[in-house]
């Protein structure tokens, strides 16, 4: 079926690849990208931070946590390190469901599904809102063990989840039907850098609801599961710390294990 991309408007995956130096953007996008930048100037730094944090988090689950099955919700464009690679190079039986619900990403999908013979990738579009159509997809029955812990990934997705209440559903949805022992890594955009709140302001601005949180709203997110050291964090802090001027940083995160 041919994907309608749309790609006179803004899109939110597609302005991150161009701020991050990817070629799969439009002009809307690179226009909004140049835009949001003049408000916020040190995003494409800020972006390159919490795409290094994802992949030491993913190390982390896999190295010291042992976690063999990832969820990834808001996967976005295919960027190296991909964390089916991060998480494959420690066991390459590693198993991984990659979620989002942009066309662009979809088409891409193939390029993500690159896993090691050992493991298995898996691509589902579908939106993050739709829990109930994530946990009964075929790509997730068939991928993941519900008896084993899970990691549930969000990086840099909850953001443009506006409303408290149902970003606590969709966590609580999400978490629900895996072990204690399973894993939430979050990031997203804080409220403690003023270039941050500029940027989320910039996104709204030009149709793409998006929000920043205080450091005690993204514990908040947490819910059911204890927080790792060192906790909720600018992303740049969480281990090891980065060589990344904390003003340069606009995204806080952690990673929670269920109880
Ligand atoms: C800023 S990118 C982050 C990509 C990647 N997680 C990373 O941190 O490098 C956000 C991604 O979330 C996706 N996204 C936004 N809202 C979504 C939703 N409601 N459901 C699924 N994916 C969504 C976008 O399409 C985009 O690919």
């Amino acid at each position: 079926m041919p994907v309608d991309l749309n790609t006179s408007v803004p899109h939110s995956a597609r302005i991150y690849d161009f701020l991050l130096g990817g070629k799969d953007n439009f002009e809307a996008d690179r226009q909004a990208a140049a835009a949001i930048v003049e408000s916020s100037p040190s995003l494409p730094i800020s972006m390159r931070a919490n795409r290094q944090y994802m992949a030491r988090v993913a190390h982390y689950l896999a190295a010291e946590r042992g976690i063999r099955q990832f969820l990834d919700i808001g996967t976005g464009l295919p960027t190296s390190p991909n964390l089916h690679e991060v998480v494959q190079a420690v066991d390459p039986q590693s198993r991984i469901v990659y979620v989002d619900n942009d066309p662009i990403v979809l088409v891409h999908a193939r390029a993500l599904l690159t896993s090691l013979p050992a493991g298995s990738t898996a691509y589902l579009d579908a939106d993050l809102q739709d829990v109930e159509t994530i946990l009964t997809s075929s790509e997730v029955k068939q991928s993941l063990d519900f008896s084993r812990p899970v990691s549930i990934s969000l990086i840099a997705v909850l953001q443009f989840i506006i409303d408290e209440d149902e970003a606590h559903r969709i966590i609580d949805g999400l978490l629900a039907p895996f072990p204690a022992g399973s894993t939430l890594a979050i990031s997203t955009v804080t409220a403690h850098n003023p270039q941050a709140v500029a940027a989320a302001a910039s996104y709204r601005a030009r149709g793409i609801a998006a929000k920043e949180r205080t450091d005690d709203e993204v514990r908040a997110l947490f819910r059911d599961t204890e927080l790792v050291d060192p906790g909720v964090v600018l992303v740049n802090r969480w281990r090891p710390a980065e060589e990344i001027d904390d003003s340069h940083v606009q995204m806080s995160g952690g990673v929670g294990v269920k109880r």
